[in-house]
């Protein structure tokens, strides 16, 4: 079995309000900002692709349309620019739609990332599958961060998610691990906190939204308490998983851009800029 068969769904919630980016995203949804010329969500799926993924599984709120027709074929448009050299601008997402299928579903209300991947749980199953939080943006000259994954998932067949090391004071932004370390770059978790209290971090490893996860998660979620906020905590449920078994935390190679804050924003599109110019 090759690595792309193994997983086939990936998951992305988008739901939230993307408050930070107000009053951009009072009508646009917040994972169609554009890095350069591409929305956000967009280089999530193209990472997903990337890594074999095909069946592109979207959770969805109010207001959140413009993913959908993103996805979609646009007829005037099209017609419009046909036979004109504005065409070759369409071709990455045409592809894109070419390869990929997309399932929504939309979350009814706003309880947490662990309630907006139980939402998902009609459109995954019982497989295995990635999730993507389209607001980090992650790049690597290499195999994409979910490629990396994969290859993990291979070898190990449990629940992995990725971290990177956040400078001290930044770690109550994050869920953050504290494991054993396995070998070079992977832990195996022995406790998770989501969004410590200063001086309450087990470590400075945060994770970064990119999941591998074993369809087991949906009934530890279905009875995980409440969490931070309130809401329903993915890793709350992955600190569950973890104790009955084995979650891995990897630590991938290459760069995350927090795209859910302005400063990560305006890097993540400088940084794209510069890139795409270079290849032009
Ligand atoms: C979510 C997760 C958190 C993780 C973060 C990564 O938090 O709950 O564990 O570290 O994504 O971006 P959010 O940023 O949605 O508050």
């Amino acid at each position: 079995m090759t690595t792309s068969q193994i997983l086939r769904k990936c998951l992305f919630p988008a739901a939230g309000y993307g408050t930070r980016f107000l009053p951009a995203t009072k009508a646009m949804p917040k994972e169609m900002m554009p890095i350069v010329n591409k929305p956000l969500i967009q280089y999530g799926v193209e990472e997903a692709l990337e890594a074999g993924m095909t069946d592109m599984a979207i959770v969805t709120g109010r207001g959140k349309r413009a993913l959908e027709d993103h996805f979609d074929v646009n007829f005037e448009l099209e017609a419009q620019i046909q036979g004109t050299d504005k065409e070759t601008y369409l071709d990455g997402i045409r592809g894109i739609m070419q390869e990929a299928s997309f399932t929504y579903t939309r979350q009814k209300s706003m309880r947490g990332l662990g309630d907006a991947i139980l939402t998902a749980e009609n459109m995954i199953g019982d497989e295995a599958f990635a999730v993507v939080l389209a607001d980090d943006l992650c790049v690597h000259d290499g195999p994409g961060v979910l490629s990396q994954m994969l290859e993990l998932y291979r070898q190990f067949r449990c629940s992995i998610v990725a971290i990177m090391e956040v400078p001290e004071g930044e770690t109550h932004k994050y869920g953050v691990i504290a494991g054993e370390p396995l070998k070079d770059d992977l832990y195996r978790i022995e406790r998770m906190v989501e969004k410590p209290a200063p001086g309450q971090e087990p470590s400075r490893l945060a994770i970064i939204g990119r999941y591998v996860l074993t369809p087991d998660i949906f009934d530890i979620l279905r009875t995980t308490p409440l969490g931070r906020n309130g809401e329903l905590q993915i890793t709350d449920a992955l600190a569950e998983q973890a104790r009955r078994g084995c979650v891995l935390a990897y630590r991938f190679k290459g760069r995350r851009f927090d795209c859910g804050s302005i400063d990560g924003y305006v890097e993540a599109t400088n940084y794209c800029y510069q890139k795409n110019q270079g290849s032009s």
